[in-house]
């Protein structure tokens, strides 16, 4: 059944809008964002939606067809964390802070559906919450621009959740372009649309390894790199070059060296990155994404023997240009660069290899540049 029709089943009218916000992908430029570098994001062709209607009163009632049409229902005058029913906390925390900067709501009847994969590092969470926002939005009483909705939603996740990540997700999620990747300076947040290459695809591989952020190791290696910038006397490790890297590297406790090494040449790599994309030069942008896995693997430590099966079996498929881990990492997804014409029998066949390993028949997606979250209608 439609999401309309769902809607219209659970609330007996039909819903006035409906707004979508896709889920993403890294390109390149990993643990970066909170070290105010350069993140390559791309929205992906999975997306957040929600259908939904005014009501007359202060009351927000939300149905989530993915958990069963599970049920919950706030009023916007006392929002509060709930510890059932969790998926409502992303539009609790939206609409809480939405009020908090002085946006006047108006109660809604909601349906809520994502085939974002949950938990598997494609930014579901951050599609949900830009996805409310921009729905809280189109209902009107207030103005907001799309930076300051990432701005907000990442606040969803750090306050709200208690959930430590950087901007990346919310603000791809949020201002993406079709066929295009984003670069985002995450030091200001200037961010330019950049054309993605001809002859390649991107192609999405979900080992099937969970974890949480909440208790991943993504804290500590926050933790380590603010540690590294207070050594070298800077507010962040952007600010940091190879060759200042190189004069205090001996002194610093090579764990925190090595997580410094990872960002100061990750972000020089998301640079790189960016001028072979606008040269539709393949190869490069491929070997770049290679390394980028290797140092997130030797330096900055967060792979895992999933992730670097998939990688190891996705570079020996012909066409395979790069693959990588993309996200936070200890599981999740990777990211290939492959060949259009190659496309088809690399999906089959990593799928093949993977599940002869390990046993595990993986999900793999082939991932178009989509646009970022809209009013559909
Ligand atoms: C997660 C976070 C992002 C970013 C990545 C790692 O996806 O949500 O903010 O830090 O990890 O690049």
């Amino acid at each position: 059944m439609s999401l309309e029709s769902e809607f219209t089943n659970h609330f007996g009218a039909p819903p006035e809008r409906v707004v979508r916000a896709p889920g993403r992908v890294n390109l390149i430029g990993e643990h970066t964002d909170y070290n105010g570098g350069f993140v390559l994001p791309m929205a992906i062709d999975r997306e957040a939606r929600i259908a939904a209607r005014r009501r007359p009163d202060r009351r927000v009632r939300m149905v989530a067809l993915d958990f069963g049409g599970a049920v919950s229902e706030f009023s916007l005058d006392a929002i509060e964390h709930v510890a059932e029913q969790t998926w409502s906390n992303y539009v609790r925390g939206v609409a809480l802070f939405l009020q908090e900067r002085g946006a006047n709501l108006s109660g809604l009847d909601l349906v809520i559906q994502s085939n974002v994969p949950i938990g598997s590092g494609l930014s579901s969470s951050a599609a949900l919450e830009v996805c409310a926002a921009t729905t809280f939005q189109a209902f009107g009483g207030f103005s907001i621009s799309q930076v300051e909705t990432a701005q907000l939603c990442q606040k969803v996740e750090n306050e709200f959740l208690g959930v430590q990540t950087g901007i990346m997700d919310q603000f791809i999620s949020a201002l993406a372009k079709a066929g295009h990747a984003l670069l985002i300076d995450c030091r200001d947040l200037s961010y330019q649309h950049v054309p993605m290459p001809q002859g390649a695809t991107v192609v999405v591989c979900d080992t099937t390894k969970r974890r949480g952020l909440v208790t991943s190791k993504y804290n500590t290696r926050r933790a380590e790199c603010e540690e590294a910038a207070r050594l070298m006397g800077v507010a962040l490790l952007r600010d940091v070059s190879p060759t200042d890297l190189g004069r205090f590297e001996t002194d610093m406790p090579p764990t925190v060296a090595k997580r410094a090494r990872h960002v100061v040449a990750e972000n020089a790599r998301v640079l790189e990155a960016v001028a072979a994309m606008k040269q539709n030069n393949l190869p490069t942008f491929g070997t770049l994404m290679n390394q980028s896995h290797e140092s997130l693997r030797n330096d900055y430590e967060v792979s895992c023997p999933e992730l670097d099966t998939m990688v190891e079996i996705a570079r020996q498929q012909p066409g395979c240009l790069g693959a990588r881990l993309t996200g936070a990492g200890f599981g999740g997804c990777t990211v290939n660069l492959v060949a259009d014409e190659h496309v088809a029998a690399f999906v089959a066949n990593v799928a093949r290899e993977y599940e002869a390993r390990t046993g595990i028949r993986p999900p793999v997606y082939v991932c178009r540049p989509s646009a970022g979250a809209s009013v559909a209608w």
